[in-house]
């Protein structure tokens, strides 16, 4: 499906200063959906606000930055407060999407959290392309995300057209990093050989679909001894590779737009496939670590993909970032805009 093009329209309104303490990120999307206004509470007692507006004729929005001095004179004049949940010595914040389609508004409003923030904390933006999922992939499709941000003016300090120092930013070129990180955790015991095939696999989920049970990997190939993973190995049988998820451990996600929420990874998910291709939340947060990200802010529907993300940042002894979790943007019918068009 083709999708619009936006101009989004940033106007800076005011910048007033409110007491709302721990709330940093806030969302609000007006009832007749004419206005989303973005506010971004600086620190405890700063507030930042802007509005997008849109043009309902046209179904566009626009965008106008109106003075990034402004911005960074805020900036420096709250400085003191030491309890900023933003201050990090070096602010990396990232823009990662899939080539799966056009970029829609949820996907620029993405762009434009991580775009203001940056500029705001003096950080720099990352623009990387999640690519490894090839069966999703549409050709061309990055290209037109590339000109849909520079026709609204928008640019980022590192990505796939402009390179920088944690290159390469599109992770179908470095398929041989992840599968080099996946083993070093195998040998590390942090993640183990599954030699399960296909069909072993879907027997196991249709036994579970008929005792309506949900399906989870049964762990086999956790407990196989080393003679009998060589001797797999020497026959060239394929594997996977799984993660060793904790058991019953509750992992805990500080959001700053949300309560702490908490939740147990019960499945030693996989992690690299039998063609050696990463998973999504194994290569996210392998990029993460890589590319030193302090801050994620994305969808909120990107919220469950968390908890296994902060597992495999766990073990590569990684900083986790500071996550932000915003609301997915919904029409007037309150359908999620452009569902499974970009996944951001
Ligand atoms: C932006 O704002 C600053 C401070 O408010 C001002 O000094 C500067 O002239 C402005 N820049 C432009 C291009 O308007
Ligand atoms: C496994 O693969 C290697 C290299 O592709 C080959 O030399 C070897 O003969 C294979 N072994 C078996 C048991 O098929
Ligand atoms: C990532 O992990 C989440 C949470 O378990 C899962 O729902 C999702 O399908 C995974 N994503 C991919 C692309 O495998």
């Amino acid at each position: 499906m083709k999708l619009i093009f936006f101009l989004v329209n940033l106007i800076i309104i005011n910048t007033t200063c409110i007491v709302k303490p721990k709330q940093c990120l806030h969302y609000l999307n007006k009832k007749n959906d004419v206005y989303f206004s973005l506010d971004l509470l600086h620190n405890r007692r700063c507030k930042l606000h802007f509005l997008l507006k849109k043009n309902i004729k046209n179904n566009i929005y626009r965008y106008k930055h109106k003075n990034k001095s402004r911005i960074n004179n805020i900036n420096k004049k709250n400085n003191d407060n030491g309890d900023d949940v933003f201050s990090v010595s070096e602010p990396r914040l990232r823009f990662a999407p899939s080539p799966t389609g056009y970029i829609h508004v949820g996907g620029c409003r993405t762009f434009l959290y991580n775009y203001i923030l940056s500029k705001q904390m003096n950080g720099k933006l990352i623009f990387r392309l999640e690519d490894t999922d090839t069966k999703r992939n549409t050709e061309g499709s990055l290209h037109e995300m590339i000109k849909d941000l520079k026709w609204l003016n928008l640019d980022w300090d590192e990505g796939i057209d402009i390179g920088g120092e944690y290159g390469p930013y599109k992770q179908s070129e470095k398929i041989e990093v992840y599968k080099k990180i996946a083993h070093d955790l195998v040998d590390q015991k942090r993640a183990y050989l599954c030699f399960c095939t296909q069909d072993e696999l879907k027997e196991k989920k249709e036994r579970a679909k008929l005792m309506k049970k949900k399906y989870i990997y049964d762990r086999m190939c956790r407990y196989l001894n080393e003679e009998i993973v060589t001797t797999y190995l020497i026959q060239n049988k394929s594997y996977t590779i799984r993660f060793k998820s904790p058991e019953n451990r509750k992992i805990v996600l500080k959001d700053i737009l949300k309560k702490e929420i908490k939740e147990v990874v019960n499945e030693d998910f996989i992690i690299l496939r039998s063609n050696n291709a990463p998973t999504y939340n194994f290569s996210a947060a392998v990029d993460d670590h890589l590319m030193k990200i302090t801050h994620v802010i994305r969808g909120s529907e990107h919220i469950s993909n968390t908890f296994k993300q902060i597992l495999i940042l766990e073990s590569l002894n990684a900083n986790i970032p500071m996550y932000a979790h915003v609301p997915v943007i919904t029409d007037i019918e309150k359908k999620k805009l452009a569902k499974g068009i970009m996944n951001i």
